[in-house]
């Protein structure tokens, strides 16, 4: 934990000490020993340990026992314990009593509310006075540092676990592939399974779903069994039951113990662990240890996909208590009440519904009610299924005092459950018919026939996969992605909206169930709040709901790199999390945003702590007004509109000129080859080497492969492409000079199948066409801002590897023909408005752009609109000057090569002792700023950079640094360059390198002038 907030929680309990003494006029046991236990649960929290008020002990004779309390780790063995004393009493003469008494010593606290005594495995560690700020922190840190034995084992019989898993997954696949061929009658009920799990789960489960199905279930079984043995509500359950079935048919006796031999030490670990396991809550949390280790553990990649991570108690509690405050506001009911009818659409371990029936405990005739009629939930992956199943019935039988089914729980694909919108969406998919068990269809039947008002969850959000070697991309769901494109893409003004992750998906889904009136609350990636691709669904959430409700979570890494997930992130991840409610009510019209947003730095304890002591009311105060473009963040008000857009996804459509409205007619991403390593290169002889022997092994490739060699990098994109058979020969004119980066030229092989997205490369910058344009940072960048004159393709990553760039550039290309790329509008409105004395042309209104988009008054003024659309271009009363500004600006960027070498100071201090060796110098190639100086390598350095150098930023880099960072030896990530095409050593580039450097500087000294004196000019 975090210095600041275990200072600021003694500083608390201290407070609180205090107060509780004054109010309470004594120093009675009873009243003042709250304030420890607050600290106590406080700090646990942050732990992740639950804190057990009189906790019930079985002493070693087996006398029962009510200690204070207990702090409970994530297995539910208890983790350390508490007894408060009274001040009057003799401390230490109690804490021998409560030894004789049975009481136990590993970790416990004696306190008094004047001192605290620590005992550890028998020993006094650490004894202080309360109000010793400094030792009562050790103290407490000592206690919480504890390490059970139980806990050391169960961790080792993890990573034991790693170790055997992988013989112990091939064997069993191995003994379910031979049983498909050895055994008719497993063969056939597998079939028959299949088929169902098709109808029920969704149409592309497959036969490797069912083996990996097995495999879950025989994997967890002993485990389930050994925890839960007396209840054995495992093998009641209809899936488990038909998935026995399935098991007995080839796995039995001898055969399943030699198989699962290896794990014993695992099982072992666990029964070990699961003998101190008493409580009910106790085996609800060692459930969730399961949930999220084991799946980890037995397949990573689907528990990303899945997105398998529970959610913190903290957060669900604060949206059971959110959703209930929300519907007693607005439909003047509580969620108890009948007829309000809840779902979890991604169950996960069943933390919402769980918290739901300890939301309506002391109600038991209508939590019954509720229960078996009004409480649905849903899960896709087998584990989590059985996980859900026992913890809700668990859950309620604790409270409830009697056993009783859950019937409402259902292994099914949400998503692909499109029968349960047919209301909304017209479409009605035919009924399900069969089903892994017939109660399951149902049970779906069931929940599908029911008004759903409220659809409370954490649906699962990972990003789309990085890359296409992993083969763990999100299934496609034609019909949600239908409605996703209907909607939120339509209503998008964005290039290229992609909304078909996970999260988008469940708040469509959610939003056509919810009939009239309703409520959807997800805890969800953040993006959606201020996202440029989410404009559109930010329209039609606003559209679609009358009361929307958002807490901010923050904590994104990528927006924000000085965060880190596992201190920042309420899920120790990397995307921004928020908790949203959205509210719909029959016949309103209009809607209400309201938001709160927690503080940058804030831990992702002190969220959760601020949750745990938060509501809704409080969490999100302040009211929203969207803006025209539906931001509903950051938003402008200023002239920026009334400008000339300089691109526009419609003018780019336009059929006639006389539809165009914008300066340029084209403009295109920058080009994404997915595969940097392979087409480009700073020696045209070794591109033309890569790319030959790239063709080749893609050659090798039949189009029919369904599994791909490992012998070139693959994407989606390149698989497409060879299963249309589609093929390429080397052809030495599709090499071109590229922009690649800033003052960095490389060779690139414009190819149509290898480079992944080529956009509108060809028609912008032929390779053999000469052309020239302005790369800029594209809407949504999170780097500085980034503009530069290019007389080559600029890349997709430009200026930054974290973000995209456009380009526009002055003509265009079709069939061989070189086209004008300014709008005929664009120079009619110039004409218009500076007269046509002006005489304004085209390549003068390519200047007047170009300067205007170095003004850095204009930059500072429009800073939030750049990065969120497209640039708009004002006109400036002095046009000649501004395009003279241009024009200069363009001379010294486009010819930097040719630029004169500035004056640096070159020193050479040979280092004798390489050389000795035969060897090159050590490349450094880093800038010290603060003195002028350019180091190259161990022996040569550049003095004299004048300080204005370094201010000519291109992102986040000077172009000074970009030079030098284009010129480091990097390894490069793929095997095959690395072994065969890395000639790279920056010895062979230097006197080259420091030749650029000069004139590089030449030009940004230049352009720090050009751009100054923009400052005080006229507008
Ligand atoms: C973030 S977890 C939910 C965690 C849960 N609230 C808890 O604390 O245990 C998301 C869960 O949704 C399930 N899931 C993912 N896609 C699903 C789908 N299409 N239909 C139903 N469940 C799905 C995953 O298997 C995973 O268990």
């Amino acid at each position: 934990m975090g210095e600041r907030l275990s200072q600021l929680l003694i500083n608390n309990y201290l407070a609180d000490l205090d107060r509780l003494r004054r109010v309470s006029g004594a120093n009675r046991e009873s009243v003042v020993r709250e304030a420890f236990k607050d600290l106590l649960k406080a700090w646990g929290r942050s732990r992740d340990l639950q804190f057990i008020p009189e906790h019930e002990y079985i002493t070693p004779a087996k006398d029962r026992r009510y200690i204070d309390g207990a702090l409970l780790h994530d297995l539910r063995v208890p983790f350390g314990y508490w007894e408060a004393k009274d001040t009057n009493d003799d401390l230490d003469d109690e804490i021998a009593k409560k030894f004789r008494r049975g009481y136990p010593q590993t970790n416990i606290i004696f306190e008094d509310s004047t001192k605290a005594v620590l005992i550890q495995s028998g020993v006094e560690v650490i004894r202080c006075a309360v109000d010793d700020v400094e030792n009562l922190q050790k103290l407490l840190e000592l206690f919480f540092g504890y390490q059970r034995p139980e806990i050391a084992d169960f961790c080792k019989a993890i990573a034991q676990f790693k170790l055997d898993l992988p013989a112990v997954l091939k064997a069993l696949r191995e003994r379910i592939d031979a049983a498909y061929s050895e055994s008719k009658p497993f063969a056939a009920a597998a079939r028959d399974f299949l088929k169902q799990a098709k109808e029920t789960i969704n149409p592309a489960v497959a036969d490797a779903d069912i083996r990996e199905m097995l495999i879950q279930h025989i994997l967890t079984e002993d485990i389930f069994a050994r925890v839960f043995g007396e209840g054995d509500f495992h093998r009641e359950n209809n899936v488990a039951k038909a998935l026995y079935a399935l098991e007995r048919l080839f796995f039995r006796g001898d055969v399943k113990q030699q198989t699962l031999h290896a794990l014993e030490p695992y099982y072992a670990a666990i029964r070990s662990t699961a003998a101190l396991i008493q409580s009910h809550s106790e085996k609800q949390a060692f459930l969730k240890a399961i949930y999220e280790n084991f799946y980890k553990v037995y397949n990573a990649k689907a528990a990303d996909r899945l997105g398998v991570v529970y959610t913190p108690n903290e957060i669900v509690r604060f949206m059971v208590e959110s959703a209930d405050w929300l519907c007693e506001k607005h439909f003047g009911k509580s969620l108890i009440d009948r007829g309000v009818e809840i779902l979890d659409p991604a169950t996960g371990t069943g933390t919402f519904l769980v918290e739901l029936l300890e939301h309506f405990r002391g109600r038991p005739a209508e939590l019954k009610y509720k229960y078996l009629s009004e409480l649905h939930a849903n899960e896709v992956a087998i584990l989590p299924y059985y996980v859900a199943n026992l913890n809700i019935e668990a859950t309620y039988a604790a409270i409830a005092e009697e056993y009783a089914e859950f019937p409402n729980l259902c292994f099914v694909d949400t998503l692909d459950n499109t029968d349960a919108l047919r209301t909304h969406t017209g479409q009605h998919f035919g009924d399900l018919i069969g089903g892994i068990s017939t109660e399951n269809v149902d049970r779906i039947k069931r929940q599908n026939d029911r008004k759903i008002s409220v659809i409370i969850g954490n649906p699962p959000y990972n990003a789309n996969q990085q890359n296409e070697n992993d083969n763990n991309k999100n299934r496609e769901y034609a019909e949600i992605d239908r409605r996703i494109k209907a909607t939120y893409i339509r209503e998008s003004t964005a290039q290229k909206t992609k909304l078909y992750d996970m999260y988008s998906r469940f708040f469509r889904w959610a939003s056509d169930r919810i009939e009239d009136d309703g409520i959807v609350a997800f805890v969800t990636n953040r993006g959606f709040i201020d996202k440029r691709n989410f404009d559109g669904f930010r329209k039609l959430v606003g559209q679609e709901f009358n009361d929307i409700y958002i807490v901010d979570l923050g904590g994104d890494v990528r927006d924000n790199p000085k965060l880190s997930g596992t201190t920042h992130n309420v899920f120790g991840i990397q995307i921004g999390v928020a908790i949203s409610f959205l509210v719909k009510r029959r016949g309103a019209s209009g809607h209400r945003i309201r938001y709160g947003r927690r503080p940058e730095f804030e831990t992702k304890e002190e969220k959760l702590v601020y949750l745990h002591n938060s509501d809704l009311e409080h969490a999100a105060p302040d009211l929203i007004h969207p803006d025209a473009k539906h931001n509903w963040l950051n938003l402008t008000s200023n002239d920026f509109a009334t400008f000339l857009p300089l691109a526009t996804k419609e003018t780019k459509a336009a059929k006639v000129p006389g539809q165009e409205r914008a300066i340029f007619k084209l403009f295109s991403l920058g080009i994404s080859t997915n595969r940097d390593e392979w087409l480009y290169d700073r020696d045209r002889k070794t591109l033309e080497k890569k790319v030959r022997h790239l063709i080749d092994a893609y050659n090798a490739v039949s189009a029919k492969e369904k599994n791909v060699p490992n012998t070139l990098k693959w994407s989606r994109n390149l698989k497409r492409r060879l299963a249309r058979n589609q093929r390429e020969s080397f052809s030495a004119k599709r090499i071109g000079r590229a922009s690649y980066r800033p003052y960095s030229h490389r060779w690139l092989y414009q190819s149509v199948i290898f480079t992944d997205e080529l956009g509108l490369a060809d028609e912008l910058f032929p390779p053999t066409g000469k052309n020239q344009g302005i790369s800029f940072s594209a809407p949504g960048s999170r780097t500085d801002y980034c503009v530069l004159a290019i007389d080559g393709l600029a890349d997709l990553h430009f200026g930054a590897a974290v973000d995209g760039y456009q380009q526009v550039t002055r003509y265009r290309f079709s069939d061989g023909q070189r086209i004008d790329n300014i709008a005929d509008w664009a120079l009619a409105e110039f004409r218009a408005h500076y007269g046509d004395k002006a005489a304004i042309t085209k390549d003068d209104i390519f200047a007047y752009v170009y300067a205007v988009l170095h003004d850095p008054v204009y930059r500072e003024a429009y800073a939030l609109n750049l990065k969120r659309e497209f640039p708009r271009i004002p006109f400036y009363s002095d046009f000649r000057r501004w395009r003279d500004r241009g024009r200069s600006l363009l001379d010294l960027h486009i010819g930097y090569e040719a630029a004169d070498p500035f004056p640096l100071v070159r020193t050479d201090l040979p280092d004798e002792r390489v050389r000795a060796t035969g060897q090159t110098p050590r490349a450094i190639l880093k800038a010290d700023r603060d003195n002028g100086i350019i180091v190259l390598d161990a022996e040569t350095q550049l003095s004299g950079v004048p300080a204005a150098a370094w201010d000519y930023k291109l992102g986040n880099r000077s172009a000074v640094d970009w030079v030098l960072d284009q010129h480091k030896e990097k390894t490069p990530k793929d095997p095959i360059i690395r072994e065969r095409f890395n000639t790279y050593r920056f010895a062979d580039h230097k006197e080259r390198a420091i030749d650029l450097l000069r004139r590089v500087v030449t030009v940004s000294v230049r352009t720090v002038e050009i751009v100054q004196a923009m400052r005080a000019a006229p507008r």
